[in-house]
């Protein structure tokens, strides 16, 4: 009775208000409006809104048999219900419009692009972003990378990466958050909650969290390989990032293209289903990866087109990007009742969902606005917040003799390298609108910041590469072409300083770009070579979007500093680190390898039976012509100030259940510059139902303290956080010895014990 007045309550205001239907009165609450407009939608309409085809010249897959006027024509027909890659106000406008002017519910175009790291305005690629260790700042990109993107009508980017990443061969390891669960989890919450805000804001998009799940564990870091994921891996280590991004609100979640213990993941109801919208009650929607539910075929896991459409619904798929499975197959499918109504339904909801969340039936142009869009692509503002992430980014890995920060008597610094000039690399790939060769050079950089009384001086040295760079384009890298060795080296001999700027292109990271070699090209290295044998004062800057080989390098230059790919402004932000107008305070997010051999390589490590032994000489885990930990390890990163650690403390040395206790320790800055520190905290489980890590980051803070100073660091350590994915098959702590770890670094720490009790 009390719903039937509703009903009538609801029509007869919808009258009022001169709407066709109540889904249009937005006085509705949003489940209310989706009801009514799943009560009148056709099934052809319905299986619209789960089609995602590509509606523009850029292509980021593999391209479909299909043109503009046929996507148009079935635009008009409701049967597509979202496009991606579209991007400019008028355009995007344009493509609104069909819909509005053609399809009888005028259900709104939902339009998505992947805004990686930015949209015009490049922010650090996600890898440096997370050295950053910062979440305010890694939320600022995300809200600027949006503010731009919305204003050219995107709705929805696919972002952020949040596969773990331990193996520094596989390319998209750049797009990562690196190898640990708990800051990359940090790190997806910001960035969801920058996109999104709470996606009212025509300034705000609808995220994705992506590749749901385990893509990041490709075998041999070869992009698109099988994975094998035990349980224990799978929720102690790959899935947290995804839960994180739920419970931030995450809107879309992006299966992926990998096969996982025998199934591929967009086919997995595990994990779709179960986990993520029974379990953790997602409730927006899942997307497939570019013709991920095609590839279904080549798995060898579905016969054709229609049995994979079928696979991928009723293993939790909501959203077809690509494949046109669900646009050729889905109501056949569902009229022969091989996906029920009810399962197509709720896919329906959760795309519907999503749409009134961004506000789009109320205003569905309230994107594309071409004021908006000259205002906000890469406006001041915009190009100042990415010069304050970046400087936070970078990571002093070696200082030796105090190079830097480059002193203000120096009558000159001779900047060299094939990076040193560069106007590109470091925009990073996955750019979306960035324009070519907009980032600021370190050379641009250097040359406004130096005094006046530093003479800059600059040589190539060598070429970064052959041929044209690009997205698309096949080039060579410079490996031997050592033509502009001589003048380097001249520049070099007669100089106080020397700053050379190395690395990898921005296109040997990102999708399809994995590599068995991750040391820099070979001429780079050899120019290093020269130049300290003429000059020993070589300050070597970075630029990559990996974990890279980097020990030829080590042994040779007394001071490194990783910069990531810095964005549009990176030039002025290295600049800025290098005279010390900015302290480096970036810590890093992967372990850096002595080798490739060593990969995958991670700090968070099981114990093995035979972790170590001094007294052992053949038989413990190890390799018998390097060592087994990481050249750099994970959380590792220098200051120009100089910290220490004092007085580890705990408040209790037994914690009962549902208790906090309390971990002190004083940060003291022994150095002559004020300087930031991420203060970290691992623990370790001795004894569990299944084997633990030997450490697990459980705790960061980024504090300030100037020099001379100390500071007390107080972190609140409760059961949470000693819970784990256990043999009970459910997160749970259990009793038992806990060592707490607090350092700078993974490892470099002090530590205590204590006790969970019952
Ligand atoms: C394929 C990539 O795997 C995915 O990350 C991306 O979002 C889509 N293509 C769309 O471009």
């Amino acid at each position: 009775m009390r719903k039937l007045l509703l009903i009538t309550l609801i029509l007869v205001s919808s009258v009022v208000l001169g709407q066709e239907y109540p889904y249009q009165n937005s006085e509705l609450s949003i489940e209310e409006r989706v009801d009514n407009l799943l009560s009148i939608m056709t099934l052809e309409e319905k299986v619209g809104q789960l089609v995602q085809v590509n509606f523009s010249k850029v292509l980021t897959g593999p391209p479909a048999d299909d043109s503009d006027a046929f996507i148009r024509e079935n635009i008009k027909k409701g049967k597509i219900g979202s496009v991606l890659n579209l991007v400019s106000a008028e355009q995007t406008y344009e493509a609104q419009k069909l819909v509005q002017e053609h399809t009888r519910l005028k259900i709104p175009l939902l339009m998505g692009l992947d805004v990686i790291h930015g949209h015009q305005t490049m922010f650090p690629v996600p890898i440096g972003l997370t050295a950053s260790w910062d979440t305010g700042a890694m939320m600022l990109s995300a809200q600027v990378a949006a503010r731009e993107a919305a204003s050219q009508g995107v709705h929805w980017t696919f972002s952020p990466m949040v596969d773990i990443s331990r193996d520094a061969r596989w390319g998209r390891i750049m797009e990562s958050g690196g190898e640990d669960p708990y800051l990359s989890s940090q790190v997806a919450a910001a960035l969801v909650k920058g996109y999104q805000g709470d996606l009212s804001e025509v300034t705000t998009i609808a995220a994705c969290a992506k590749h749901f799940a385990g893509y990041g564990f490709a075998e041999g870091g070869r992009d698109y390989n099988t994975t094998e994921i035990s349980l224990n891996t799978l929720h102690n280590v790959v899935l947290p990032p995804f839960k994180a991004a739920v419970e931030a609100g995450v809107a879309t979640i992006m299966n992926g293209y990998n096969d996982m213990n025998g199934r591929p993941v967009t086919a997995n109801s595990y994990l779709q289903q179960d986990v993520l919208k029974d379990q953790w009650g997602f409730d927006g929607f899942v997307v497939s990866d570019w013709n991920s539910i095609g590839e279904l075929m080549i798995h060898g896991f579905a016969e054709d087109k229609k049995h994979a459409s079928s696979i991928a619904m009723n293993a939790g798929n909501d959203m077809d990007m690509m494949t046109y499975g669900y646009f050729n197959h889905l109501e056949e499918l569902v009229k022969e009742g091989q996906v029920s109504e009810a399962r197509l339904d709720e896919s329906v909801r959760r795309v519907l969902r999503v749409k009134f969340r961004l506000g789009l039936f109320e205003d569905p142009y309230a994107y594309s606005n071409k004021k908006r869009e000259k205002q906000e692509l890469g406006s001041k503002e915009n190009l100042a917040a990415t010069k304050e992430v970046a400087k936070k980014t970078f990571v002093l890995l070696k200082n030796d003799s105090k190079l830097l920060p480059i002193k203000k008597e120096l009558k000159n610094v001779a900047l060299i390298g094939p990076l040193a000039d560069h106007k590109d690399v470091a925009l990073g790939n996955w750019r979306a609108k960035a324009i070519t060769n907009s980032a600021v050079s370190i050379k641009e950089g250097l040359s406004g910041l130096l005094p006046k009384s530093t003479e800059l001086r600059y040589a190539e040295g060598c070429a970064l590469s052959t041929g044209n760079r690009g997205f698309l384009d096949q080039f060579e890298m410079n490996e031997s072409d050592t033509t502009g060795f001589n003048e380097a080296i001249e520049l070099a001999k007669n100089s106080e300083l020397v700053v050379l700027a190395l690395g990898e292109d921005c296109y040997q990271t990102g999708e399809g770009r994995s590599k068995v070699s991750i040391q820099i090209p070979e001429v780079q290295i050899e120019l290093l070579e020269e130049l300290v044998k003429v000059n020993s004062n070589v300050a070597v800057v970075l630029m990559g979007g990996r974990p890279l080989d980097i020990t030829r390098i080590e042994a040779l230059a007394p001071t490194i500093l990783m910069t990531w790919l810095g964005g549009s402004e990176a030039g002025n932000a290295i600049a800025e680190v290098l005279i010390g107008e900015y302290n480096p305070s970036g810590k890093l997010p992967v372990s850096f390898p002595r080798s490739v051999g060593q990969e995958p390589l991670y700090y968070n490590r099981k114990s093995t039976g035979r972790p170590t032994g001094p007294d052992n000489k053949v038989n413990w885990s190890r390799y018998i012509d390097s060592p087994h930990d990481a050249l750099y390890p994970f959380g590792f990163g220098l200051s120009y100030s100089d910290f220490e650690y004092a007085d580890l403390e705990l408040s209790s040395d037994k914690m009962k259940r549902g208790e906090e206790i309390e971990v002190k320790v004083n940060l003291v800055n022994t150095g002559s510059y004020d300087g930031e520190e991420v203060v970290q905290l691992y623990i370790r489980d001795h004894v569990s139902s299944m084997t633990r890590h030997v450490k697990e980051l459980k705790g960061f803070q980024k504090v300030m303290v100037k020099a001379g100073e100390t500071k007390g660091i107080v972190f609140k350590l409760s059961e949470k956080d000693l819970e784990f994915f256990s043999a009970n098959q459910k997160w749970e702590a259990e009793p038992g010895k806990f060592s707490v770890m607090v350092g700078g670094n993974s490892r470099d720490l002090q530590e205590l014990a204590f006790t969970l009790e019952d």
